[in-house]
């Protein structure tokens, strides 16, 4: 088994899946780089913090940059030339026409190589189009190293980065040198097996009973069982909303529907919560992703574009129940809470609840907003006209309509009389189906739901 204290890792940019990978091995022991060109970013993680909220990440980064093991970085020449393993933890975002800018991936793989000596192994944690290791490969044998590639895909969530991290069902490997392949597995297993002590210290429930499968595969199915994952999740959500919109001509009620379908273990009763539609820095761009890298290859996704298309429907789909109930939006007062894409995390890229409020603006309402986390990341995306406010009780007084974006438990936790009270009985739009509809109506608010009878 790989010796902790004889192995160093870079880790090449500190997102989510960056920063929080860093961590975990710097508390596995490993030395660890956390690079980044980002002076703003190692400045926060060299104050002991994380630059974005996520449960748990800084007593961790505290402690690991306090005891020597995670140092963060700007210099690739000092990182990585003692590093066995140097990972890619870059942004794939997306471009204009929906497939993904490899800019980052390129450029850390040609900074890297300038410092890699022949032993190491680069590892691509970063979400990339089947295909992309294969042409990083010939780029380093281009430059007659013979640096070793091992596509090692993260499954990981936001909001639950650690416990998605050490508890997660499966991790998967794939590359051509075997060898390679089981080094980075090893690399794992040793942080697993301290699983118990990371999540007690990040004040975390520990998980019990939790088995990883350990997932050895080709480079070209690593890279497709990622997106293919993400794919079919946000699959599961559309085809929810697409029943949830049948559910509403029919009163039929989608919980009652989806509980039941998903009860079939065949089906699965996750990510079948019909709502606002599904946002973040992951689907939206591995859906549009997959479809264009297909495009590439002759295949035609139309299943795929159906996925997208149904959940760009979903904000707009919302303000129409408000346009239906009140004729026009007109001077209308609304206030939309929740900004960032879900719970438990500041992330509001393309997020349901901004795009919701931008329509309802746009429709002519007047539309206050309010996050616990996201206020700040969310301000640039929101239409001028609208009023970003500092608390729930601000957003929500003398509104005709509250819409619950995302279920924060500061939402759901929040008085129900209060809302019905500081609203005088506006109307309450449940746009992630989890309020009790009976409890809501007892309150003498009207409530709408997305295919909630
Ligand atoms: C997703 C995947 O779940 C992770 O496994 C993957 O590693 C990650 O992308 C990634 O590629 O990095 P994430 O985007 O953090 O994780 O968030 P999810 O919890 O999957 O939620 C995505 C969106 O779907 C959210 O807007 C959420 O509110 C929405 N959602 C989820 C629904 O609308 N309905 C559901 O039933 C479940």
């Amino acid at each position: 088994m790989i010796d902790p204290h004889k192995t160093t890792v870079t880790i090449i940019g500190t997102g989510y899946v960056g920063l929080t990978t860093a961590v975990l091995f710097a508390q596995a022991g490993f030395k660890t780089y956390a690079l980044d060109i980002d002076e703003g970013r190692l400045d926060s993680i060299r104050s002991g913090k994380s630059f974005f909220y996520e449960e748990g990440l800084d007593p961790l980064i505290n402690e690991s940059v306090n005891n020597g093991s995670l140092i963060p970085t700007n210099s690739y020449g000092v990182c990585i030339p003692e590093s066995q393993f140097v990972f890619s933890c870059v942004g794939t975002p997306d471009k204009p026409d929906g497939s993904t800018n490899l800019d980052f991936i390129f450029q850390a793989a040609m900074s890297a190589l300038d410092n890699m000596n022949a032993e190491s192994v680069y590892v691509q944690k970063s979400t990339v189009p089947v295909g992309t290791g294969r042409k990083i490969e010939k780029l380093f044998l281009d430059a007659k190293k013979t640096i070793r590639y091992v596509s090692n895909p993260e499954f990981l969530r936001e909001g639950s980065a650690l416990g998605d991290s050490l508890y997660g069902d499966r991790m998967v490997f794939g590359g051509d040198n075997k060898e390679a392949v089981k080094a980075v597995r090893q690399l794992y297993e040793v942080t697993l097996g301290k699983r118990s002590e990371i999540m007690s210290l990040a004040r975390l429930s520990v998980i019990n009973d939790v088995e990883t499968r350990y997932i050895e595969t080709s480079l070209e199915s690593a890279e497709l069982i990622k997106v293919t994952a993400n794919a079919f999740l946000a699959l599961k959500i559309s085809f929810a909303n697409s029943i949830a919109k049948l559910a509403d001509q029919t009163n039929a009620d989608i919980l009652e529907v989806m509980d039941a379908v998903g009860a079939d273990k065949r089906i699965g009763g996750a990510f079948l919560n019909a709502g606002r539609g599904y946002g973040g820095g992951c689907f939206p761009k591995d859906v549009s992703g997959l479809i264009s890298s297909a495009a590439k290859h002759g295949v035609d996704l139309a299943i795929m574009t159906a996925v997208s298309d149904v959940n760009a429907s979903m904000p707009k789909y919302i303000a129409n129940k408000l346009l239906h109930e009140f004729g026009s939006l007109g001077h209308k007062k609304i206030a939309v809470l929740g900004l960032s894409f879900k719970t438990g995390t500041s992330d509001a890229r393309r997020s349901p609840g901004v795009a919701l409020a931008n329509i309802l603006a746009h429709e002519g309402g007047l539309v206050k907003v309010f996050d616990p986390q996201a206020n700040e990341e969310a301000a640039s995306d929101l239409r001028r006209e609208i009023l970003l406010t500092d608390s729930i009780d601000e957003a929500i007084k003398g509104c005709d309509a509250v819409c619950i974006a995302t279920d924060w438990n500061e939402f759901k936790e929040y008085n129900l009389e209060t809302y019905a009270q500081l609203t005088r009985k506006c109307v309450f739009v449940d746009c992630m189906n989890v309020f009790d509809a009976k409890k809501v109506r007892s309150t003498g608010m009207k409530y709408i739901g997305v295919g909630r009878r």
